[in-house]
């Protein structure tokens, strides 16, 4: 009997820690072996492209690359693993991937996206193209992330999104066995920090040009335009006396400006928005047919249906997007020729996992 009592209560006192240790388990998913592999070139994709004139010009004036963090082809290939790694997210189910599609610019075709527990995000996902042709650098939509480098952590950190710690990125990304040879060839090191991974995703991101379009054969003296594409941009380009063209919010040859005029166009009264203001950035205009819906908060689900919105005061219309119904057709025109299907197809910017 003398024996028994302590033997009893040490089986108690074990069940208690074991109760506590599975009340406090963590719910990050853990990798496992089965997870898939990253198949990858032996000698990696070329993301140093020297682009047509037109578009060089463009990038010198406006290249929003940090001295620390040029694009290397092996920082842009660790990149373009750890943006379509499921892992990035709590349980394994969301990537950057997930919300920023290549079949559609890198951009959602929801008008919201679902995060990794299917919670909504709270504005449209934005189109991934030719981010470092924005000069300030700044990114989102209301620009509350200061560069490319310093929004890439916030998905990953963001509730509703993908719901981790810096610390369990990490983790997570250290226990995956085909990262440290990736982080050797980018970095020089098998050391795996977080600063890392935002590099490396900034430099796969900074990576996606688009220099192929219709326009660009233009521009190149290669292709020409139809008499509708010829007038549309010319109506882009200018407008009556008074008003802003297009081009003066949307810049080419990449159709974005970082530091356009006020007002913005689309006040929304049930966003902040930039500063408070109630107001948005605008990325490239590149791709812009294959990126619906439109707008921060992905309310306009086609283009013909913003140029088409009707005279000011109709409920339909949208603010210095909406014209006369015969510049509609031209101005649409010319936007397709702003296509280039070669981002959303090339598999140096697809899925290595599939
Ligand atoms: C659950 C969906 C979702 C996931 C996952 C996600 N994003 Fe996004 N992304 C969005 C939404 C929505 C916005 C716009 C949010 C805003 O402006 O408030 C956005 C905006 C951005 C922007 C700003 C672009 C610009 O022009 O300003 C970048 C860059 C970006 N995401 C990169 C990433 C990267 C890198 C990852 C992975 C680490 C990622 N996203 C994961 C939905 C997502
Ligand atoms: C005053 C500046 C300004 C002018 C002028 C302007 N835009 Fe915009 N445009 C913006 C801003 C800012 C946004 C993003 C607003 C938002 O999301 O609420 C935008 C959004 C867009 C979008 C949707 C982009 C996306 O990613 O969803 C298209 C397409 C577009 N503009 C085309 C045009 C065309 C065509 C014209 C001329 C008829 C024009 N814009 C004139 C500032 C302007």
């Amino acid at each position: 009997m003398k024996i028994r009592k302590p033997l009893i209560l040490a089986v108690f006192l074990c069940t208690v820690i074991l109760f506590q240790q599975c009340a406090k388990k963590d719910d990050t998913a853990a990798a496992v072996a089965t997870d898939p592999q990253p198949t990858l070139p032996a000698t990696a994709f070329n993301y140093n492209i020297v682009y047509p004139a037109h578009i060089q010009n463009a990038l010198l004036l406006n290249d929003n690359t940090p001295v620390d963090n040029p694009i290397t082809n092996d920082g842009a290939t660790l990149g373009r693993v750890l943006f379509y790694d499921k892992h990035l997210s709590k349980n394994n189910t969301v990537s950057c991937g997930s919300c920023h599609k290549a079949a559609t610019s890198f951009s959602d075709d929801q008008q919201l996206s679902k995060g990794f527990a299917g919670g909504n995000t709270a504005r449209h996902s934005m189109a991934l193209l030719n981010v470092r042709f924005y000069k300030s650098g700044k990114m989102f939509w209301d620009e509350r992330a200061a560069s490319v480098e310093k929004q890439a952590l916030q998905p990953i950190q963001n509730t509703v999104e993908m719901g981790l710690t810096l610390a369990e990125l990490e983790s997570k990304v250290a226990a995956l066995n085909y990262y440290p040879a990736l982080f050797q060839k980018a970095f020089g090191s098998t050391q795996i920090d977080s600063v890392r991974i935002a590099k490396a995703l900034a430099q796969f991101e900074r990576s996606i040009v688009t220099y192929q379009s219709k326009y660009d054969q233009v521009k190149q003296g290669v292709a020409v335009f139809t008499p509708d594409e010829a007038t549309g941009e010319q109506l882009f380009l200018t407008a009556p006396p008074g008003v802003l063209t297009c081009a003066g919010c949307h810049a080419p040859p990449m159709f974005l400006t970082s530091t356009p005029a006020a007002p913005f166009a689309f006040p929304d009264p049930t966003d902040a928005g930039i500063n408070g203001q109630n107001r948005f950035k605008s990325g490239s205009l590149r791709n812009i047919a294959l990126t619906a819906p439109y707008f921060h908060n992905g309310a306009v689900s086609s283009l013909t249906v913003m140029l088409n919105g009707g005279p000011p005061g109709s409920p339909t219309f949208v603010p210095a997007h909406s014209v006369s119904p015969t510049d509609a057709p031209k101005i649409l025109a010319f936007l397709q020729t702003l296509s280039d299907q070669t981002v959303t197809t090339d598999t140096k910017f697809s899925d290595p996992f599939k």
